[in-house]
């Protein structure tokens, strides 16, 4: 029989699909970057969770264990990034996997748009994806992943959320462009959206929008316009995130993973 031209890892399958391996995950204290750390650290991984404040990281590491660390750092400041890089390498020796979830997202329609809204928007969504993954192309080895957490919002941006949505397209256009960037180091890139999550956030934003009495309803009703019957659980947006990042991915880069229960694909 013919060898076959192409060659797999014949290592033994580890029992953890990230066994050993040391991720950073930007904006993890919370919603849906905490639960990807959670899943992470199920599937083996180190989590080094990034984000604004002690507290919040505090709080998150207490719920996730020990394989979860946290350091402060803002995406939107390249220095603060660098430095949470100089640590991870000090503290754990190697970097395997980068996750860019760190975003924010405001209602703010055309019309009423202000110069404000437009930088803050880009700043952390677009920017500081920039410089979360740059700063670590130097530390991720053949093999590593990039993982860049965009939103429904690429494809479909609801009524008054063009910013949001022109900063999700942007990153999309981003790992595009990466993964020609990067050829021959072996460092795949993706692309992870969800459609609506059930996040802190994302019920702090239907309580001002539509009163606190209505949340429920608005989340029910969110589930209701989803061919899934129901919006995410954050660590369903985790799972699909060890795939990107584990060796069961080794030939995927460049992808837009919807992972939205179908909502933008009917
Ligand atoms: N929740 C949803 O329904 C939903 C849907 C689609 C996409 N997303 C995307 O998922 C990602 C996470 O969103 P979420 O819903 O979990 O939001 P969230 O507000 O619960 O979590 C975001 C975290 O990022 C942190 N953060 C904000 N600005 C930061 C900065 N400059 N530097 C470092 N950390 C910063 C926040 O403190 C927060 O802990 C975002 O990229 C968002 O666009 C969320």
């Amino acid at each position: 029989m013919p060898a076959s031209p192409t060659t797999l890892p014949t290592a033994p399958a580890a029992a953890l699909p990230l066994e050993g391996k040391v991720a950073v995950i930007t904006g993890g204290a919370s919603g849906v970057g905490l639960g990807i750390a959670r899943e992470f650290t199920a599937a083996g991984a180190h989590a080094v969770i990034t984000d604004l404040r002690q507290d919040a990281l505090d709080a998150a590491v207490a719920a996730i264990g020990p394989n979860c660390s946290g350091i402060v750092a803002d995406v939107t400041r390249l220095a603060d990034m660098e430095a949470a890089y100089r640590q991870v390498t000090e503290r754990h020796g190697r970097l395997d996997v980068v996750v860019a979830n760190a975003g924010i997202g405001a209602h703010a329609p055309l019309g009423a748009i202000t110069e404000e809204q437009f930088e803050r928007t880009f700043d952390v969504n677009a920017k500081g994806v920039l410089f979360t993954v740059q700063p670590a192309l130097e530390l991720l080895p053949p093999g590593g992943a990039v993982i860049v957490i965009g939103s429904t919002a690429s494809i479909r941006p609801p009524r008054g959320m063009s910013l949001y949505g022109g900063s999700k397209a942007a990153v999309r256009a981003f790992v595009r462009a990466w993964i020609q960037d990067v050829k021959g180091s072996g460092i795949r890139m993706n692309i992870l959206s969800p459609g609506a999550v059930d996040t802190d956030s994302l019920r702090s934003a239907l309580a001002m929008a539509q009163g606190a009495e209505q949340v429920e309803a608005a989340v029910r009703s969110m589930g209701e316009g989803n061919p899934t019957g129901r919006i995410a659980d954050p660590r369903e947006l985790g799972r699909a995130a060890v795939f990107l990042a584990g060796d069961a991915a080794s030939f995927v880069t460049g992808i837009e993973l919807f992972a939205d229960g179908g909502m933008a694909q009917v």
